[in-house]
């Protein structure tokens, strides 16, 4: 009884303390309204989610019956393997789990060993981490940060049995095709880590074809966004079984789960990308409260393996990504647009731009630059000029897992000053 009365002051003082928050803040940007100061800046998170998106998610809120029935994410799978040019596709929640998919599909066992990048995301090192898979890592260039292949070749051994290649930031990896021809001289397996290079095009074929399985991710701050959610693709029958394999074993996600992530859907929406999200960004945090979600657990960045993790992508998540992918070149072609405006920054203040493949069309996710040390540890600088907040991505070579790969030396100068500048100015 008094617990419940506690309870319930604490909850009123909460509220109260959120009015009043609210309160001051709308009253300071009033305040910079009168002075002619900008409230917004662009955002580096959900900026391809529109007023439709925010139509699907609520109407998936109301209509609950229906997010178990596979057909509309069988459409998801086939739009995706029409514009992607390619085969097969299975759609789960999170490029790392098209990551774990794949390792099952390659028939990859513990003990064996994979090539991978020394600058990557932790998501990417679980997933061979929960199958017993040792990771190798290699160092990258300096050029698109991809995997340098000068250095693959000694990382062989008779127990390696495949190498994992990154095309970051929405560029094509630089050595792209010399990588492709160590796999094939060793016999090795090739993973294309296409999560943050989802449309890039190479020889006129969009990258994720040229290897045996590619993977790519709808994450809140990727190409295209699902809020969570990811796919795995080939061109192989064989790969493609043993897909379907994994896919059909794997759960639907659990409907809170699916509660929160198309709740995350407006909050999104209202946080980053509304013009008017200066007010209703915090108004939309107060009515949602303890609905975002986030996209990695801190489990998971220890290595742990989540109670939800493996899902299979569920429909009201798939009808978000239909709705994507309908506006996916347009919002792909407005990045490379303002990638040349970045392009001019980077000549006029002395910096090297992104190297641009031969016959590459990247999308350009984000413009990365590298800048000196400091320019990276404290990145308000660009507050003032060019007037944006730039992304850090990597932080740490596994990020954002502090610590350091000494046999990286190259990842660890981009990780000490490489930026990225947001492409979708909103
Ligand atoms: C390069 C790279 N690969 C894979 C992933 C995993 O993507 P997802 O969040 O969809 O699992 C990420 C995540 O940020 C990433 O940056």
């Amino acid at each position: 009884m008094r617990s419940n009365l506690n309870n319930a002051i604490r909850f009123k003082y909460h509220q109260l303390a959120q009015g009043v928050r609210f309160g001051y803040h709308q009253a300071r940007n009033l305040v910079k309204l009168d002075l002619g100061q900008r409230l917004t800046s662009p955002t580096l998170v959900a900026n391809t989610l529109d007023q439709d998106d925010v139509k699907i998610a609520k109407s998936e809120l109301k209509n609950r019956d229906h997010w178990f029935r596979a057909d509309d994410v069988t459409v998801y799978e086939k739009t995706f393997a029409d514009w992607n040019q390619s085969s097969y596709v299975f759609a789960f929640m999170g490029a790392r789990v098209a990551l774990s998919a794949s390792i099952y599909a390659l028939n990859l066992k513990p003990g064996d060993e994979v090539i991978i990048p020394g600058y990557t995301c932790v998501v990417v090192l679980n997933s061979f981490r929960f199958a017993g898979i040792k990771a190798v890592f290699g160092d990258i260039e300096l050029d698109t940060y991809g995997l340098a292949a000068e250095c693959v070749e000694n990382l062989v051994t008779p127990k390696t049995k495949a190498i994992l290649l990154h095309h970051l930031y929405g560029l094509v990896c630089r050595d792209y095709e010399q990588l492709l021809s160590i796999a094939q001289k060793h016999h090795l397996s090739v993973i294309e880590d296409c999560a943050m290079s989802t449309g890039a095009v190479f020889k006129d074929r969009k990258i994720g074809n040229y290897g045996d399985i590619a993977i790519y991710s709808s994450e809140q701050t990727k190409v295209f966004t699902t809020i969570q959610g990811g796919l795995a693709v080939t061109n192989r029958k064989d790969l493609a079984d043993r897909l379907k394999g994994f896919y059909s074993q794997a759960a639907y996600p659990q409907e809170g789960y699916i509660d929160k992530l198309l709740h995350t859907v407006f909050i999104n929406y209202f946080s980053f990308k509304h013009p008017h999200r200066w007010w209703r960004e915090e108004l939309v945090q107060i009515l949602h409260e303890g609905k975002t979600l986030r996209s990695t657990t801190r489990e998971e960045e220890q290595g742990v393996k989540p109670a939800h993790y493996g899902c299979r992508m569920p429909a009201p998540v798939a009808r978000i990504g239909i709705n994507q992918l309908r506006k996916i070149d347009a919002y792909n072609q407005t990045r490379r647009e303002t990638s040349q405006n970045w392009d001019t920054w980077c000549r006029r203040n002395g910096y090297q731009q992104p190297f641009v493949v031969p016959d590459s069309t990247p999308v350009f996710l984000r413009y990365p630059v590298l800048v000196e040390p400091e320019n990276k540890r404290d990145t308000r600088w660009a507050h003032v000029s060019p007037g944006v907040t730039p992304g850090v991505w990597f932080v740490s070579n596994i990020h954002p897992v502090a610590g350091e790969l000494k046999s990286c030396p190259r990842a660890n100068t981009a990780v000490r000053r490489c930026i990225n500048f947001p492409t979708l100015l909103f």
